[in-house]
């Protein structure tokens, strides 16, 4: 199977059937950045009640760094996971003192703000800067493991690897698609290529799926050995 087909799949469903619209899919990488911190451990659906309300209170990277932390923590409460908050802050912190008030565009720097691992580097690189990098998320390997029916244990860090190669081959070449691109991976894995009970009836990747086509969608990817 040609990877091509892969992200031309992708990109064709995000614009028929993904999100659109989304306050933060926007170009701005401080609104970039917040909702993938934000979105990081909970749902689109939270997130769109509070997000509005950080971004009144905090315009701008600057308005955040310059805030007491005490305020951050209680526009937070009822998010949870509050180390994200306190990193949050930090980050900015990070961006106005070490940047220049500036968000750097390439993965590796953003990797370096507190809080901002590998993936939500990628990801705040696609969406904000049309960078081609590869998320890897535990939404997205599911995704390929089924797709590509590979049946590593995901805990064993050989494997991890070898899925960071395998997403940063199926990238679009486009630079242009890599927001929608970027989305679409996640919103599959999200809404279709779920744990159980997958929807491969609603799936683009349905004809090209390895586990499908060998049974094995229960199955794939592996649980997590002891
Ligand atoms: N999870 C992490 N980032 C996301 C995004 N941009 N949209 C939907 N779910 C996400």
């Amino acid at each position: 199977m040609p990877h091509t087909d892969f992200s031309a799949r992708l990109i064709a469903w995000q614009h028929r059937h993904g999100r659109h619209h989304l306050p933060w899919q926007v170009r701005e990488p401080y609104l970039v950045w917040l909702s993938e911190i934000m979105l990081q451990q909970t749902q689109v659906a939270t997130v769109l009640d509070y997000y509005p309300r950080f971004t009144t209170r905090f315009p701008t990277v600057q308005a955040l760094a310059a805030a007491p932390q005490d305020e951050v923590l209680s526009l937070w409460q009822g998010l949870g996971y509050y180390s994200r908050a306190r990193n949050l802050h930090k980050a900015a912190q990070q961006v106005v003192s070490g940047f220049g008030g500036v968000f750097p565009s390439s993965r590796r720097e953003l990797e370096t703000l507190c809080g901002v691992g590998r993936s939500t580097a990628a990801a705040i690189a696609a969406f904000a800067f049309h960078q081609r990098e590869a998320i890897l998320d535990g939404n997205v390997k599911r995704v390929l493991c089924r797709v590509f029916a590979r049946d590593g244990n995901p805990a064993d860090k050989k494997f991890e690897n070898q899925l960071w190669a395998l997403a940063e081959s199926l990238l679009p070449s486009e630079q242009e698609n890599m927001p929608a691109y970027t989305q679409g991976l996640m919103d599959l894995g999200a809404t279709v290529c779920k744990r159980s009970k997958p929807l491969c009836g609603k799936c683009p990747m349905a004809e090209i799926c390895q586990a499908k086509a060998q049974n094995r969608t229960a199955v794939l990817p592996r649980k997590k050995a002891a």
